[in-house]
């Protein structure tokens, strides 16, 4: 157990246009279907001060700083935790949140060569120490992903140059190596039903573990 609330925590993690805001809207329409208790939300932008955080870091040619950038997604995140996650959890809810603490790994340490260590006390401090119990790294290629955006991608950080994002995915995969109970790996790059399939399955195998209600 990854924490001591009777809910359940899972993140959702990838490079670009790995669709997994797709797959989690099909998602919410089958816990939906069978009364299944859950909130959804996401970093950045899960809260009304998060959407402005949002709006400040995905802006096109708004000049951020890596450090600002990296403290930013974790006021985000902060504030996701104590409005959203951790609520949900003590309600006993499933929590789907797509992007977390990985993200940052990824993207300011692997992608922008911020510390890693650094990195990871200030997740610790902005999400209260709290891990989820599974996260979904949903893998493609960075070229892949981004020839699913429209060309040259549309925000900032979509905007970024292919070696940026190359090194965002090699992270990923790094990550998901050095904590193998955590991770599980779906190939994103299959048709839009196998990939919600696996994503079913893998979950649905963590909620039978832990006796909790599923689809
Ligand atoms: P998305 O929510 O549409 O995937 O966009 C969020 C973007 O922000 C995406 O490019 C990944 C990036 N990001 C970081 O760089 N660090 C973080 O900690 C988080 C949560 C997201």
């Amino acid at each position: 157990m990854a924490h001591q609330y009777p809910g359940t925590f899972i993140t959702l993690e990838g490079p670009e246009g790995a669709g997994k805001t797709t797959q989690v809207r099909l998602l919410a329409a089958k816990l939906d279907a069978a009364a299944v208790p859950y909130v959804l939300t996401r970093d950045p932008g899960g809260t009304p001060l998060g959407k402005q955080i949002r709006h400040i870091l995905l802006k096109p040619g708004n000049p951020v700083a890596p450090m600002a950038e990296l403290l930013l997604y974790q006021a985000d995140r902060a504030q996701n935790i104590s409005e959203v996650i951790l609520p949900g959890l003590k309600a006993g809810k499933l929590v789907i949140c797509d992007r977390y603490i990985d993200s940052s790994v990824a993207y300011q340490g692997y992608g922008r060569d911020i510390d890693l260590d650094l990195i990871k006390q200030l997740n610790e401090m902005s999400t209260q120490g709290l891990k989820p119990e599974l996260t979904l790294l949903f893998d493609l290629e960075s070229e892949k992903g981004l020839g699913r955006l429209h060309p040259g991608g549309h925000d900032r950080m979509e905007k970024e140059a292919i070696e940026f994002h190359h090194k965002v995915r090699q992270g990923y995969l790094t990550i998901a190596k050095q904590e193998p109970d955590r991770f599980r790996l779906i190939d994103a790059t299959k048709a839009l039903h196998s990939v919600q399939d696996d994503m079913v399955r893998l979950i649905g195998e963590l909620m039978a573990g832990k006796k909790a209600a599923f689809i």
